[in-house]
């Protein structure tokens, strides 16, 4: 089989925000306990160099939808005191409250990720939420900046990013408390903003888009409290048996994301709102519900092809740079989680990979890409957000980045979804001065369903190739079911943004 991609210098198209390669923990299942904590309540070490290791820009907590049931006091202060709950979304243990706010900041600071923290719109209150804004942020003498310091935080943690409750859209959710019609959460958006932003002004605010997609919530949010908001959340989770439908889902993602900023720009025009509200797709991953255990703790093995979905992803958020801001995958650790940890040690899934391939291995000034290649039709629904089979799905999919710390190198991200065909592909390069030697990293394995075990935790991991000879037009064939990043060395200025 056979391709063409053609990248232009001059077709730069915006810039990578690094929030987009962001995580997501929530106290469910294993993830906080047992996951982010070991069996003694400990950190495990293992895990947080792991993490360092793809450079996690951003950390959201305590959910998802435990959030809207969480009040952040009970996770403040001694740790013995703590009071503990029953976890009122995800009912299968009993919440310890051992890990709450000053816990999470610390573990952001280990791992170098900014804290995203989610606000309890189910079953809080504005004032609950101020008064965790400023438990965080607050320098001066009031009570909740004075309680964070006898707790023994004499600094302000500077938490910027702030979620206004979670899925609270999905009334038929039945993890999710105290969901409410798109009017009475724009009022709640409006009420928690003005509280929050009192107590720390600078603080960025993300706002529940329709879990559901459904286009009168988003208008209605946006109308109503767009001007309150600084992103706008969407969350996705895709995924079949079928190897073509996985690796397809990306469309799924772009698809929802152009339309949830459609209506970004309808309200835009009906309100005279001229600031334009980023898509933060805070939730997104592989979910196989059918093949979830009972207990509700979403231990996924995931395979090859979820962590081609992952590449394709990261391919289309870069392609849409201009409006996703941020994006977290759903979730680190354990529950849904891209990396497995038990009593006897960790395995980094595919997913894992996919995020070391695109965040170690492609760069921020995106460019145009023209991909042309054979394609493909899928016949399911394409996982639990999926929006029914697709015709016309390139087997060939392609983003193009300029890499401008260190030597300057054109970080050509190429997922083949081919489950066994290579595809020669002609590569052309219009206007760049390039180098004579890239290097070639390459994600893949020996067949679509290819897991990581502890028996052999590297059967799915991004191997560097031979470097190849790029030239302004090249030829380079890409193996079935891989992902690639050719990293190809620019000299001078050609593809610098203006
Ligand atoms: O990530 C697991 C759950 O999925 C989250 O709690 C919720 O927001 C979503 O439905």
């Amino acid at each position: 089989m056979k391709a063409t991609i053609k990248v232009d210098a001059e077709r730069i198209i915006g810039r990578v925000d690094p929030l987009i390669f962001g995580h997501f923990i929530e106290h469910l299942g294993r993830c906080v306990y047992g996951g982010v904590l070991d069996e003694r309540g400990e950190y495990r070490q293992e895990l947080i160099e792991a993490m360092r290791r793809i450079r996690p820009s951003i950390l959201r907590w305590p959910g998802g939808c435990f959030a809207d049931g969480y009040h952040w006091r009970d996770g403040v202060g001694p740790r013995d005191r703590r009071p503990i709950r029953v976890n009122l979304a995800w009912h299968n243990a009993d919440e310890s409250n051992r890990f709450g706010t000053d816990e999470f900041v610390a573990y952001c600071r280990r791992i170098g990720a900014e804290p995203y923290i989610c606000a309890n719109v189910g079953s809080g209150t504005p004032e609950e939420a101020a008064a965790w804004v400023e438990y965080c942020n607050g320098t001066g003498d009031t009570a909740y900046a004075k309680m964070r310091r006898d707790n023994g935080s004499e600094r302000p943690f500077g938490v910027r990013y702030w979620g206004i409750g979670n899925e609270i859209d999905e009334t038929e959710h039945v993890n999710e408390i105290g969901c409410l019609s798109a009017e009475d959460y724009a009022r709640a958006v409006r009420e928690y903003a003005k509280l929050m932003r009192r107590v720390s002004p600078d603080i960025r605010l993300v706002a529940v888009g329709s879990n559901r997609g459904e286009v009168d919530w988003n208008l209605t949010v946006l109308e109503k409290a767009g001007a309150w908001i600084d992103y706008i959340a969407q969350h996705g989770y895709y995924g079949t048996d079928d190897h073509y439908s996985t690796v397809a889902g990306p469309m799924y993602v772009e698809k929802r994301i152009r339309m949830l900023h459609a209506a970004v720009e309808l309200a835009g025009f009906t309100t005279g709102l001229e600031r334009q509200i980023p898509v933060a797709f805070d939730e997104w991953n592989i979910w196989y519900r059918s093949r979830s255990d009972t207990e509700q703790r979403f231990e996924e093995v995931y395979e090859l092809k979820d962590a081609l979905f992952v590449a394709g992803t990261f391919n289309s958020l870069q392609r849409m740079c201009g409006i996703v801001k941020m994006a977290n995958l759903a979730q680190m650790v354990n529950a849904l989680g891209m990396i497995h940890v038990d009593a006897d040690g960790m395995v980094l899934s595919p997913l894992y990979h996919a995020f070391d391939l695109y965040a170690n291995h492609t760069g921020s000034t995106v460019f145009d890409t023209f991909t042309l290649s054979d394609t493909f039709d899928t016949h399911d629904r394409g996982g639990p957000r999926g929006l029914g089979p697709l015709t016309g799905v390139p087997y060939l999919d392609a983003s193009a980045t300029m890499r401008e710390e260190g030597s300057r190198a054109l970080c050509l991200a190429v997922v083949n979804r081919h489950q066994d065909e290579p595809i020669e592909c002609q590569i052309r390069l219009d206007g760049f001065s390039v180098g004579d030697s890239a290097p070639v990293f390459e994600l893949t394995g020996s067949g679509p369903g290819a897991r990581n075990t502890p028996q052999e935790p590297e059967a799915v991991s991004v191997k560097a190739r031979p470097p190849i000879r790029p030239g302004a037009t090249f030829v380079h064939t890409f193996a079935p079911r891989s992902a690639t990043v050719l990293e190809i060395p620019i000299a001078g200025q050609g593809g610098r943004a203006p």
